[in-house]
């Protein structure tokens, strides 16, 4: 770990733990000056020494050594050979479903994020891409949207709102089946929790904006490929032909967050349950959507595949009043859109998150004017409680 002298060489630190590989990245530290915070390379273009040589380094759209850093770290985090940062998570996403070519298929999870939920139809749909969304939990649902030209499994797990979890290894095992792509998005439980590419999946997505930025402070997207030199070529040659790459200040940002990984996803794991359980218990309340619980749907696949339940909730209450009276009343927690940083937010999906998705599929997956969706920080849980309680029931 001690002895870089270049950009090149970097440890992918195979003996040390997930707490450790956060902290120490891929070189750790700048390798020329020892610097201990890897730098911001705020440069669009790089000098070259003469005809025919250069430093590694060319122009910033196509690589730049701080996005590089992230990139490493993201790909030995996630346990892959190659990692990418974009600009968003949608563009991390653009960047999967531009994989698959006019008249192929892809199956996704049918409570998916709603913007990944416009990508596919609104975007690809219009250069003939076909996709089927299906309840990933059921694996004959699964096999039952299968055709000939099914090239690709988008799973989110748990889903962005309703938390329900897909089982990544059988899912891959249809996906291998096929010969089919399997795509995780692993952005609820971040690789601390959850490891796709293990459980075998052949892409990871992120948005890290949420868990690894963790600060509320930047927009950003990370793919990772678990072998697959090709596609990892492809996804390359997208960033340098779409111009969607990560800039240096916020692929900095994401790394510093990065170091605070698993100290930040046990403190939400914690309060996420304390709520949830308080939740529950509140008469207005009609129902809490939490992996954690032993009585959820899913929770032996959910132990099974991962170390923790993420800092996500999602409940529905009495009326639509008590929505109303809870997001104008919250104080320390905000009403706001995103999830995963340090803060308490409170989100509305039917109007917000999943504003672009159609009324009569977030009917039937459970998004009405009655449903909210909780992303704890890492504050003190009794703060977190005792705000809501006063803003629900004062
Ligand atoms: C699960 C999931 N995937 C992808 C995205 C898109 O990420 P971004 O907002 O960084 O573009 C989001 C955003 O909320 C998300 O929740």
């Amino acid at each position: 770990m001690k002895n870089f002298s270049n950009y090149s060489d970097f440890d992918k630190k195979e003996a040390l733990h997930f707490e450790s590989k956060v902290v120490h990245g891929a070189l750790g530290c700048e390798p020329i000056t020892g610097a201990v915070s890897m730098p911001v390379f705020q440069t669009a273009t790089f000098r070259h020494p003469e005809l025919f040589q250069s430093t590694g380094y060319a122009y910033s759209r196509l690589q730049n050594p701080t996005r590089q850093e992230l990139e490493r770290t993201m790909a030995i985090l996630e346990g892959g050979i190659e990692g990418f940062a974009f600009s968003s998570g949608q563009a991390a996403n653009m960047a999967v479903f531009s994989l698959l070519s006019p008249g192929e298929h892809v199956i996704l999870s049918d409570d998916i994020y709603g913007g990944t939920f416009r990508i596919v139809g609104d975007v690809f749909g219009r250069y003939g891409i076909e996709h089927t969304y299906v309840d990933m939990a059921d694996l004959d649902a699964v096999r039952a949207a299968i055709r000939p030209s099914t090239k690709m499994l988008f799973v989110e797990t748990p889903t962005n709102p309703m938390m329900k979890v897909a089982d990544i290894a059988a899912v891959s095992a249809i996906a291998k089946e096929i010969g089919a792509l399997m795509v995780v998005d692993n952005t609820f439980l971040t690789p601390y929790f959850q490891k796709p590419l293990a459980l075998g999946a052949d892409i990871v997505t992120h948005s890290s904006t949420k868990y690894l930025g963790g600060h509320n402070d930047t927009i950003s997207g990370i793919v990772v490929v678990k072998d697959n030199e090709e596609i990892a070529d492809r996804i390359r040659v997208h960033i340098k032909s779409h111009g969607s790459q990560l800039a240096p200040m916020d692929s900095w940002l994401v790394l510093r967050g990065i170091k605070t990984l698993a100290v930040r996803m046990d403190k939400h794991n914690e309060n996420a349950l304390k709520v949830a359980t308080w939740l529950r218990s509140q008469p207005k309340v009609k129902e809490v959507f939490y992996v954690g619980f032993a009585d959820h749907k899913d929770y032996e696949v959910t132990r099974r595949q991962t170390t923790g339940f993420g800092g996500m909730i999602s409940f529905t209450v009495d009326s639509a009043d008590t929505v109303k009276r809870i997001l104008k009343n919250v104080d320390m927690i905000m009403f706001a859109e995103s999830l995963g940083g340090t803060e308490t937010l409170i989100t509305y999906p039917t109007t917000q998150t999943h504003e672009d998705t159609p009324k009569d599929i977030k009917e039937k997956l459970g998004i009405t004017d009655c449903f909210l969706r909780m992303s704890v920080g890492i504050e003190n849980a009794e703060d977190i409680i005792a705000d809501l309680d006063r803003a629900m029931n004062d």
